[in-house]
């Protein structure tokens, strides 16, 4: 929904997917989607990007972060990652969703609560790409106040 609302014109790439890399190296600007899991990035999206270090330097990036409870930086932990690499990050957006961890009861919500959920990210989608066109990139889970956040 973001790359829709974003530009329409977009490739969207799962990092499995064999194009992924010459797609990388075409484009300067790099948009990461991926949910949080156990407060930090994938292990499979860490491994992709440390596989290919040499990909970041000077690209521009935004970071999606999707969680089901609270990850104060959950952004933050790949802009970080990715500026060791050389990359600019130019901001985050952390996106409440429902969880997706299927043994753990004490976390599941009602559909109606999950589809109240989907709908706060749809509009906060909306809101966050309006401001990105206006010039105004949102930084959630970037930089040291998210940081100290992410311990708790
Ligand atoms: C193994 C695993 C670990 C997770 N750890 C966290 C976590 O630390 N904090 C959090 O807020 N959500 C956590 N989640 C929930 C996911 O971030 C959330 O369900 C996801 O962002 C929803 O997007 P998806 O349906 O695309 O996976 C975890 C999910 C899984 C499967």
């Amino acid at each position: 929904m973001f790359y829709k609302e974003y530009d329409k014109e977009v490739q969207v790439f799962s990092t499995e997917d064999d194009n992924v890399i010459n797609a990388v190296k075409a484009n300067d600007l790099i948009v990461f989607a991926y949910p949080v899991q156990y407060s930090t990035v994938p292990k499979i999206l860490r491994e992709f990007i440390m596989d290919n270090k040499e990909l970041w330097e000077n690209k521009q990036v935004f970071v999606i972060a999707t969680m089901g409870l609270f990850s104060g930086d959950g952004a933050g932990v790949l802009g970080r990652l990715l500026r060791k690499q050389g990359a600019e990050i130019l901001g985050g957006l952390h996106l409440k969703m429902p969880d997706s961890i299927g043994d753990e009861k004490v976390l599941k919500r009602p559909l109606e609560k999950n589809v109240e959920l989907v709908k706060r990210a749809e509009n906060k989608i909306k809101k966050t790409v309006r401001l990105m066109k206006a010039g105004k990139t949102p930084k959630e889970g970037i930089g040291f106040l998210y940081r100290l956040a992410g311990f708790f």
